[in-house]
């Protein structure tokens, strides 16, 4: 569920110069720029690979590497086409559309309020004098084909969730690992919609990833453990800097068919409140779904699914293949499943707005100027210091060298020795940079440098040896 609401002018500035930003300093491009862009996709520069790998890393570390209880998988984009049927995404995966017979665009039909009509002046659709169609249904996956034959056998569709890569190898988890429910199997993956308007840069696109975790428990503890996920997931995001203001959670009052509860997390971005994650109880819906899937699949002649019929679940449908057995109380049952599912593309949207600020700070005249600066958590900061030498010369260079070569092995740093040091500290500012190493004259007296925190500005003389203690505490600091 999103409430994206309309934006008042100054987050307008503010949503503005986060991406002004985020291009100048080589966060997120637009896909094939190049090429005048397509819609709905975008490309990770170099310091937004790596802010994303951290956002994605913060997330697999606390789930499969710090818990016992949940293990990892890396499942494959392309999936047999029956498992679309039994999830539900072939008859049910799609958006109400409505097209207006004059500009010819198209619009979905739940949210005319916020769409903007072809014809100029914009205007909302319909308003243009144009007739708008009756609703009609519009799937949201991409269909492709697998082979050289482009027919109804060999065609499947990009995953548009990481989750059924999930259910489909629940069994093979369990036989080949020592996993006992409850337990859970987390999985970070590229997933594609095809979303009819996609906007709001990249959280809401038609190529994006996914990091999900199905946690399967026994039916009837269900409840208290979606709970504790729930607040799992809302402090996981605290813990690495998100503002407490800046989050709530939202439980639906209208619930999918599949599910049993829902609650969203939700952050509050320049352009309003929008969907971070979705913590849902999902029943035993998704694993009875592929029983009969894998039952109907021995009848498919290679037709048109949405036409098939699943067949009937089986009388004894709790033993069947996805069944578990409960070794402690000797019963054999369908587990429940309880799924955080969040975007990596949102959460690290989420992180950048939040972490954007501006101040002032000194130019090279002395005069204060406005300073943009990303206030990330040090742990998701792309570049965790940058080593500069003061001048070009007296050794200050190699000096430096010899620390940025140290720091290397154990962090990502960078190492800059060009332009004004004001100049420099300003682009470590906006790429989100903790500490800033300078170099100086009195480096070679005494072994100092100087270390300038980017929040503070304040700047402190450690000795060389201590830079990497002081990187580390820096690292694993509490959130602001
Ligand atoms: N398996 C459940 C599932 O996929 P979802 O709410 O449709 O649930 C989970 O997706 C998360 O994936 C969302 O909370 C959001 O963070 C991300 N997501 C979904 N659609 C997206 C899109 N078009 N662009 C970017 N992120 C998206």
């Amino acid at each position: 569920m999103t409430t994206e609401r309309t934006q008042s002018d100054s987050d307008d500035r503010r949503m503005d110069k986060i991406v002004a930003l985020t291009r100048r300093r080589g966060f997120i491009f637009q896909s094939s720029e190049l090429y005048g862009g397509i819609n709905g996709a975008w490309d990770y520069g170099p310091v937004g690979v790596q802010l994303k790998r951290n956002v994605k890393d913060a997330w697999w570390r606390s789930l499969v590497e710090e818990r016992d209880d949940i293990v990892g998988l890396d499942t494959a984009i392309l999936m047999h086409p029956m498992v679309w049927k039994a999830s539900g995404h072939v008859d049910g995966f799609s958006d109400p559309m409505v097209d207006c017979k004059l500009c010819k665009k198209r619009f979905r039909a739940d949210d005319l309020d916020n769409a903007i009509c072809g014809q100029k002046p914009s205007k909302r659709p319909g308003q243009c004098g144009g007739e708008l169609t009756e609703p009609r249904n519009f799937n949201l996956m991409f269909e492709t084909f697998l082979g050289p034959v482009s027919d109804t056998s060999s065609r499947t569709f990009l995953r548009p969730e990481t989750a059924q890569g999930i259910f489909v190898n629940f069994a093979n988890v369990v036989a080949t690992t020592r996993v006992k429910i409850p337990f859970g199997i987390a999985q970070i993956g590229k997933s594609f919609r095809n979303e009819i308007n996609p906007r709001n840069f990249t959280f809401r696109s038609r190529e994006f990833e996914q990091m999900e975790l199905e946690f399967f428990v026994k039916p009837g503890t269900d409840e208290e453990w979606f709970h504790r996920w729930v607040q799992w997931r809302r402090d996981w995001y605290i813990g690495l800097g998100i503002r407490p203001e800046n989050l709530r959670l939202v439980p639906h009052e209208k619930l999918a068919h599949y599910s049993r509860a829902t609650t969203d997390v939700e952050y509050r971005f320049p352009f309003g409140w929008g969907e971070l994650e979705g913590i849902a109880n999902r029943g035993d819906f998704d694993l009875r779904q592929h029983q009969r899937g894998i039952r109907t699949v021995a009848r498919w002649d290679g037709g048109d699914l949405q036409a098939l019929q699943l067949v009937e679940e089986e009388q004894d449908w709790h033993r069947g293949k996805l069944s578990y057995f409960d070794e402690e109380t000797k019963q054999r049952y369908i587990p429940y499943v309880i799924e955080p599912a969040a975007g990596a593309d949102r959460a690290t949207l989420a992180f950048l707005c939040d972490a954007y600020d501006e101040d002032s700070a000194p130019d090279a005249k002395g005069q204060l100027e406005t300073r943009e600066v990303l206030r990330l958590h040090p742990r998701l900061a792309p570049v965790k210091a940058a080593v500069l030498p003061l001048v070009r010369k007296d050794g200050q260079p190699e000096r430096a060298m010899r620390i940025y070569e140290a720091l290397k092995r154990r962090y990502v740093v960078e190492y800059d020795e060009s332009g004004s040091i004001g100049k420099r500290y300003r682009r470590q500012d906006e790429i989100g940079t903790p500490l800033c190493i300078t170099i100086d004259y009195d480096t070679s007296k005494d072994g100092t440098v100087t270390v300038r925190d980017r929040d503070s500005m304040r700047q402190v003389r450690v000795s060389e040896d201590r830079l990497l203690e002081l990187l580390d505490e820096t690292i694993h600091r509490e959130p602001r």
